[in-house]
């Protein structure tokens, strides 16, 4: 349960190097606010210089097999952050214990803690209410054999909403974000599962941004898209990190290179680095085989 491998990176900057300048800003105390509430606005723009989601000695193990191990890190309010590393490296892992996936699995536990906002995610009282703060966006889009519309709207009536003038402008904006109203507004009633596998990426995200999160997590997201739909994707993530912080699992490390303030480096369950992402791909990196990775020597 508790492997005792030790954090190799946290908060802390730990080098003279120019690029933790950044940690330091993150090392501050995280605002705290109500756990069923959304920030008020004040709250909120106080939140936007501090941590979002603060990750402490974080294990997890699935029975006897370590998926990660000792990890600490900080994630800032409207940074998108980038997680990098071959398969098997934990990355999927991670995001799962971050919005308490691991209730769902029988055989995955975590020990160590998430605050997201301050707070423990172990005393949110309702887990939904947790998810819908910080959505989920998997690899291959998991599409629900509903129309377009009903794919969207499905999350806000679970909550309650009735009003049909709501629930449209909700979905219109929702496709909106997710950039896809213009190709999807005139079959709005069509399956979501006949659109083009691009278009159906952007409905799961259009379909997680319904909820309205602070925070949105991607799993490789671009696995089942082409190139250009890639960069429209990425195009939108852009664009969304004015309103919530982003965690990005990618495969791609250009991807991240691109898109990511910063960028941590999992290797075998161990969160190798985590470092300003410029700084990382001009190669001043702690851990060789963190070079060795961005250079595509190994995964
Ligand atoms: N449901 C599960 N049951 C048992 N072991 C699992 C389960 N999910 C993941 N693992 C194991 O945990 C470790 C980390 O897996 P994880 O999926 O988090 O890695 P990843 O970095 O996301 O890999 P990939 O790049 O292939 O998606 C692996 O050894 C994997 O076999
Ligand atoms: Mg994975």
């Amino acid at each position: 349960m508790s492997n005792q491998s030790t954090a190799h990176h946290n908060e802390e900057p730990k080098s003279p190097l120019s690029h933790s300048s950044a940690a330091v800003v993150l090392s501050t105390t995280s605002t705290i606010s109500t756990a069923d509430a959304l920030p008020a606005s004040a709250e909120r723009e106080e939140a936007q210089a501090t941590v979002k989601v603060a990750v402490r000695d974080l294990s997890i193990h699935y029975g006897t097999t370590t998926a990660l191990s000792g990890v600490s890190l900080d994630i800032a309010a409207n940074e998108i952050f980038a997680i990098i590393g071959p398969a098997n490296s934990g990355k999927s892992s991670f995001l799962q214990a971050i919005n308490r996936m691991d209730l769902l699995r029988h055989n995955m536990s975590v020990s160590g803690s998430v605050l997201f906002n301050g707070i423990d995610t172990r005393s949110w009282r309702n887990v939904y209410a947790l998810r819908r703060k910080i959505g989920v966006v998997f690899p291959l889009p998991v599409g629900l054999p509903l129309s377009i519309y009903d794919n969207v709207a499905l999350a806000p009536r679970l909550r309650g909403i009735k009003k049909p003038s709501l629930l449209d402008e909700i979905v219109e904006r929702s496709l909106r974000r997710a950039a896809l109203w213009d190709e999807v507004k005139d079959r709005l009633q069509a399956l979501g599962s006949l659109l083009s596998g691009g278009q159906q990426q952007r409905l799961t995200i259009a379909r997680a941004l319904s909820q309205d999160p602070e925070v949105l997590m991607l799993d490789e997201f671009s696995i089942a898209v082409d190139p250009v739909t890639t960069m429209r994707i990425e195009d939108v993530l852009k664009e969304l990190k004015q309103q919530m912080t982003i965690i990005l699992v990618t495969n791609l490390v250009q991807q991240a290179n691109r898109l990511a303030e910063r960028t941590a480096f999992f290797l075998n369950g161990e969160c190798v680095e985590v470092g300003e992402t410029e700084a990382l791909f001009e190669g001043q990196v702690q851990d060789q085989r963190t070079l060795d990775y961005l250079q595509g020597r190994f995964g």
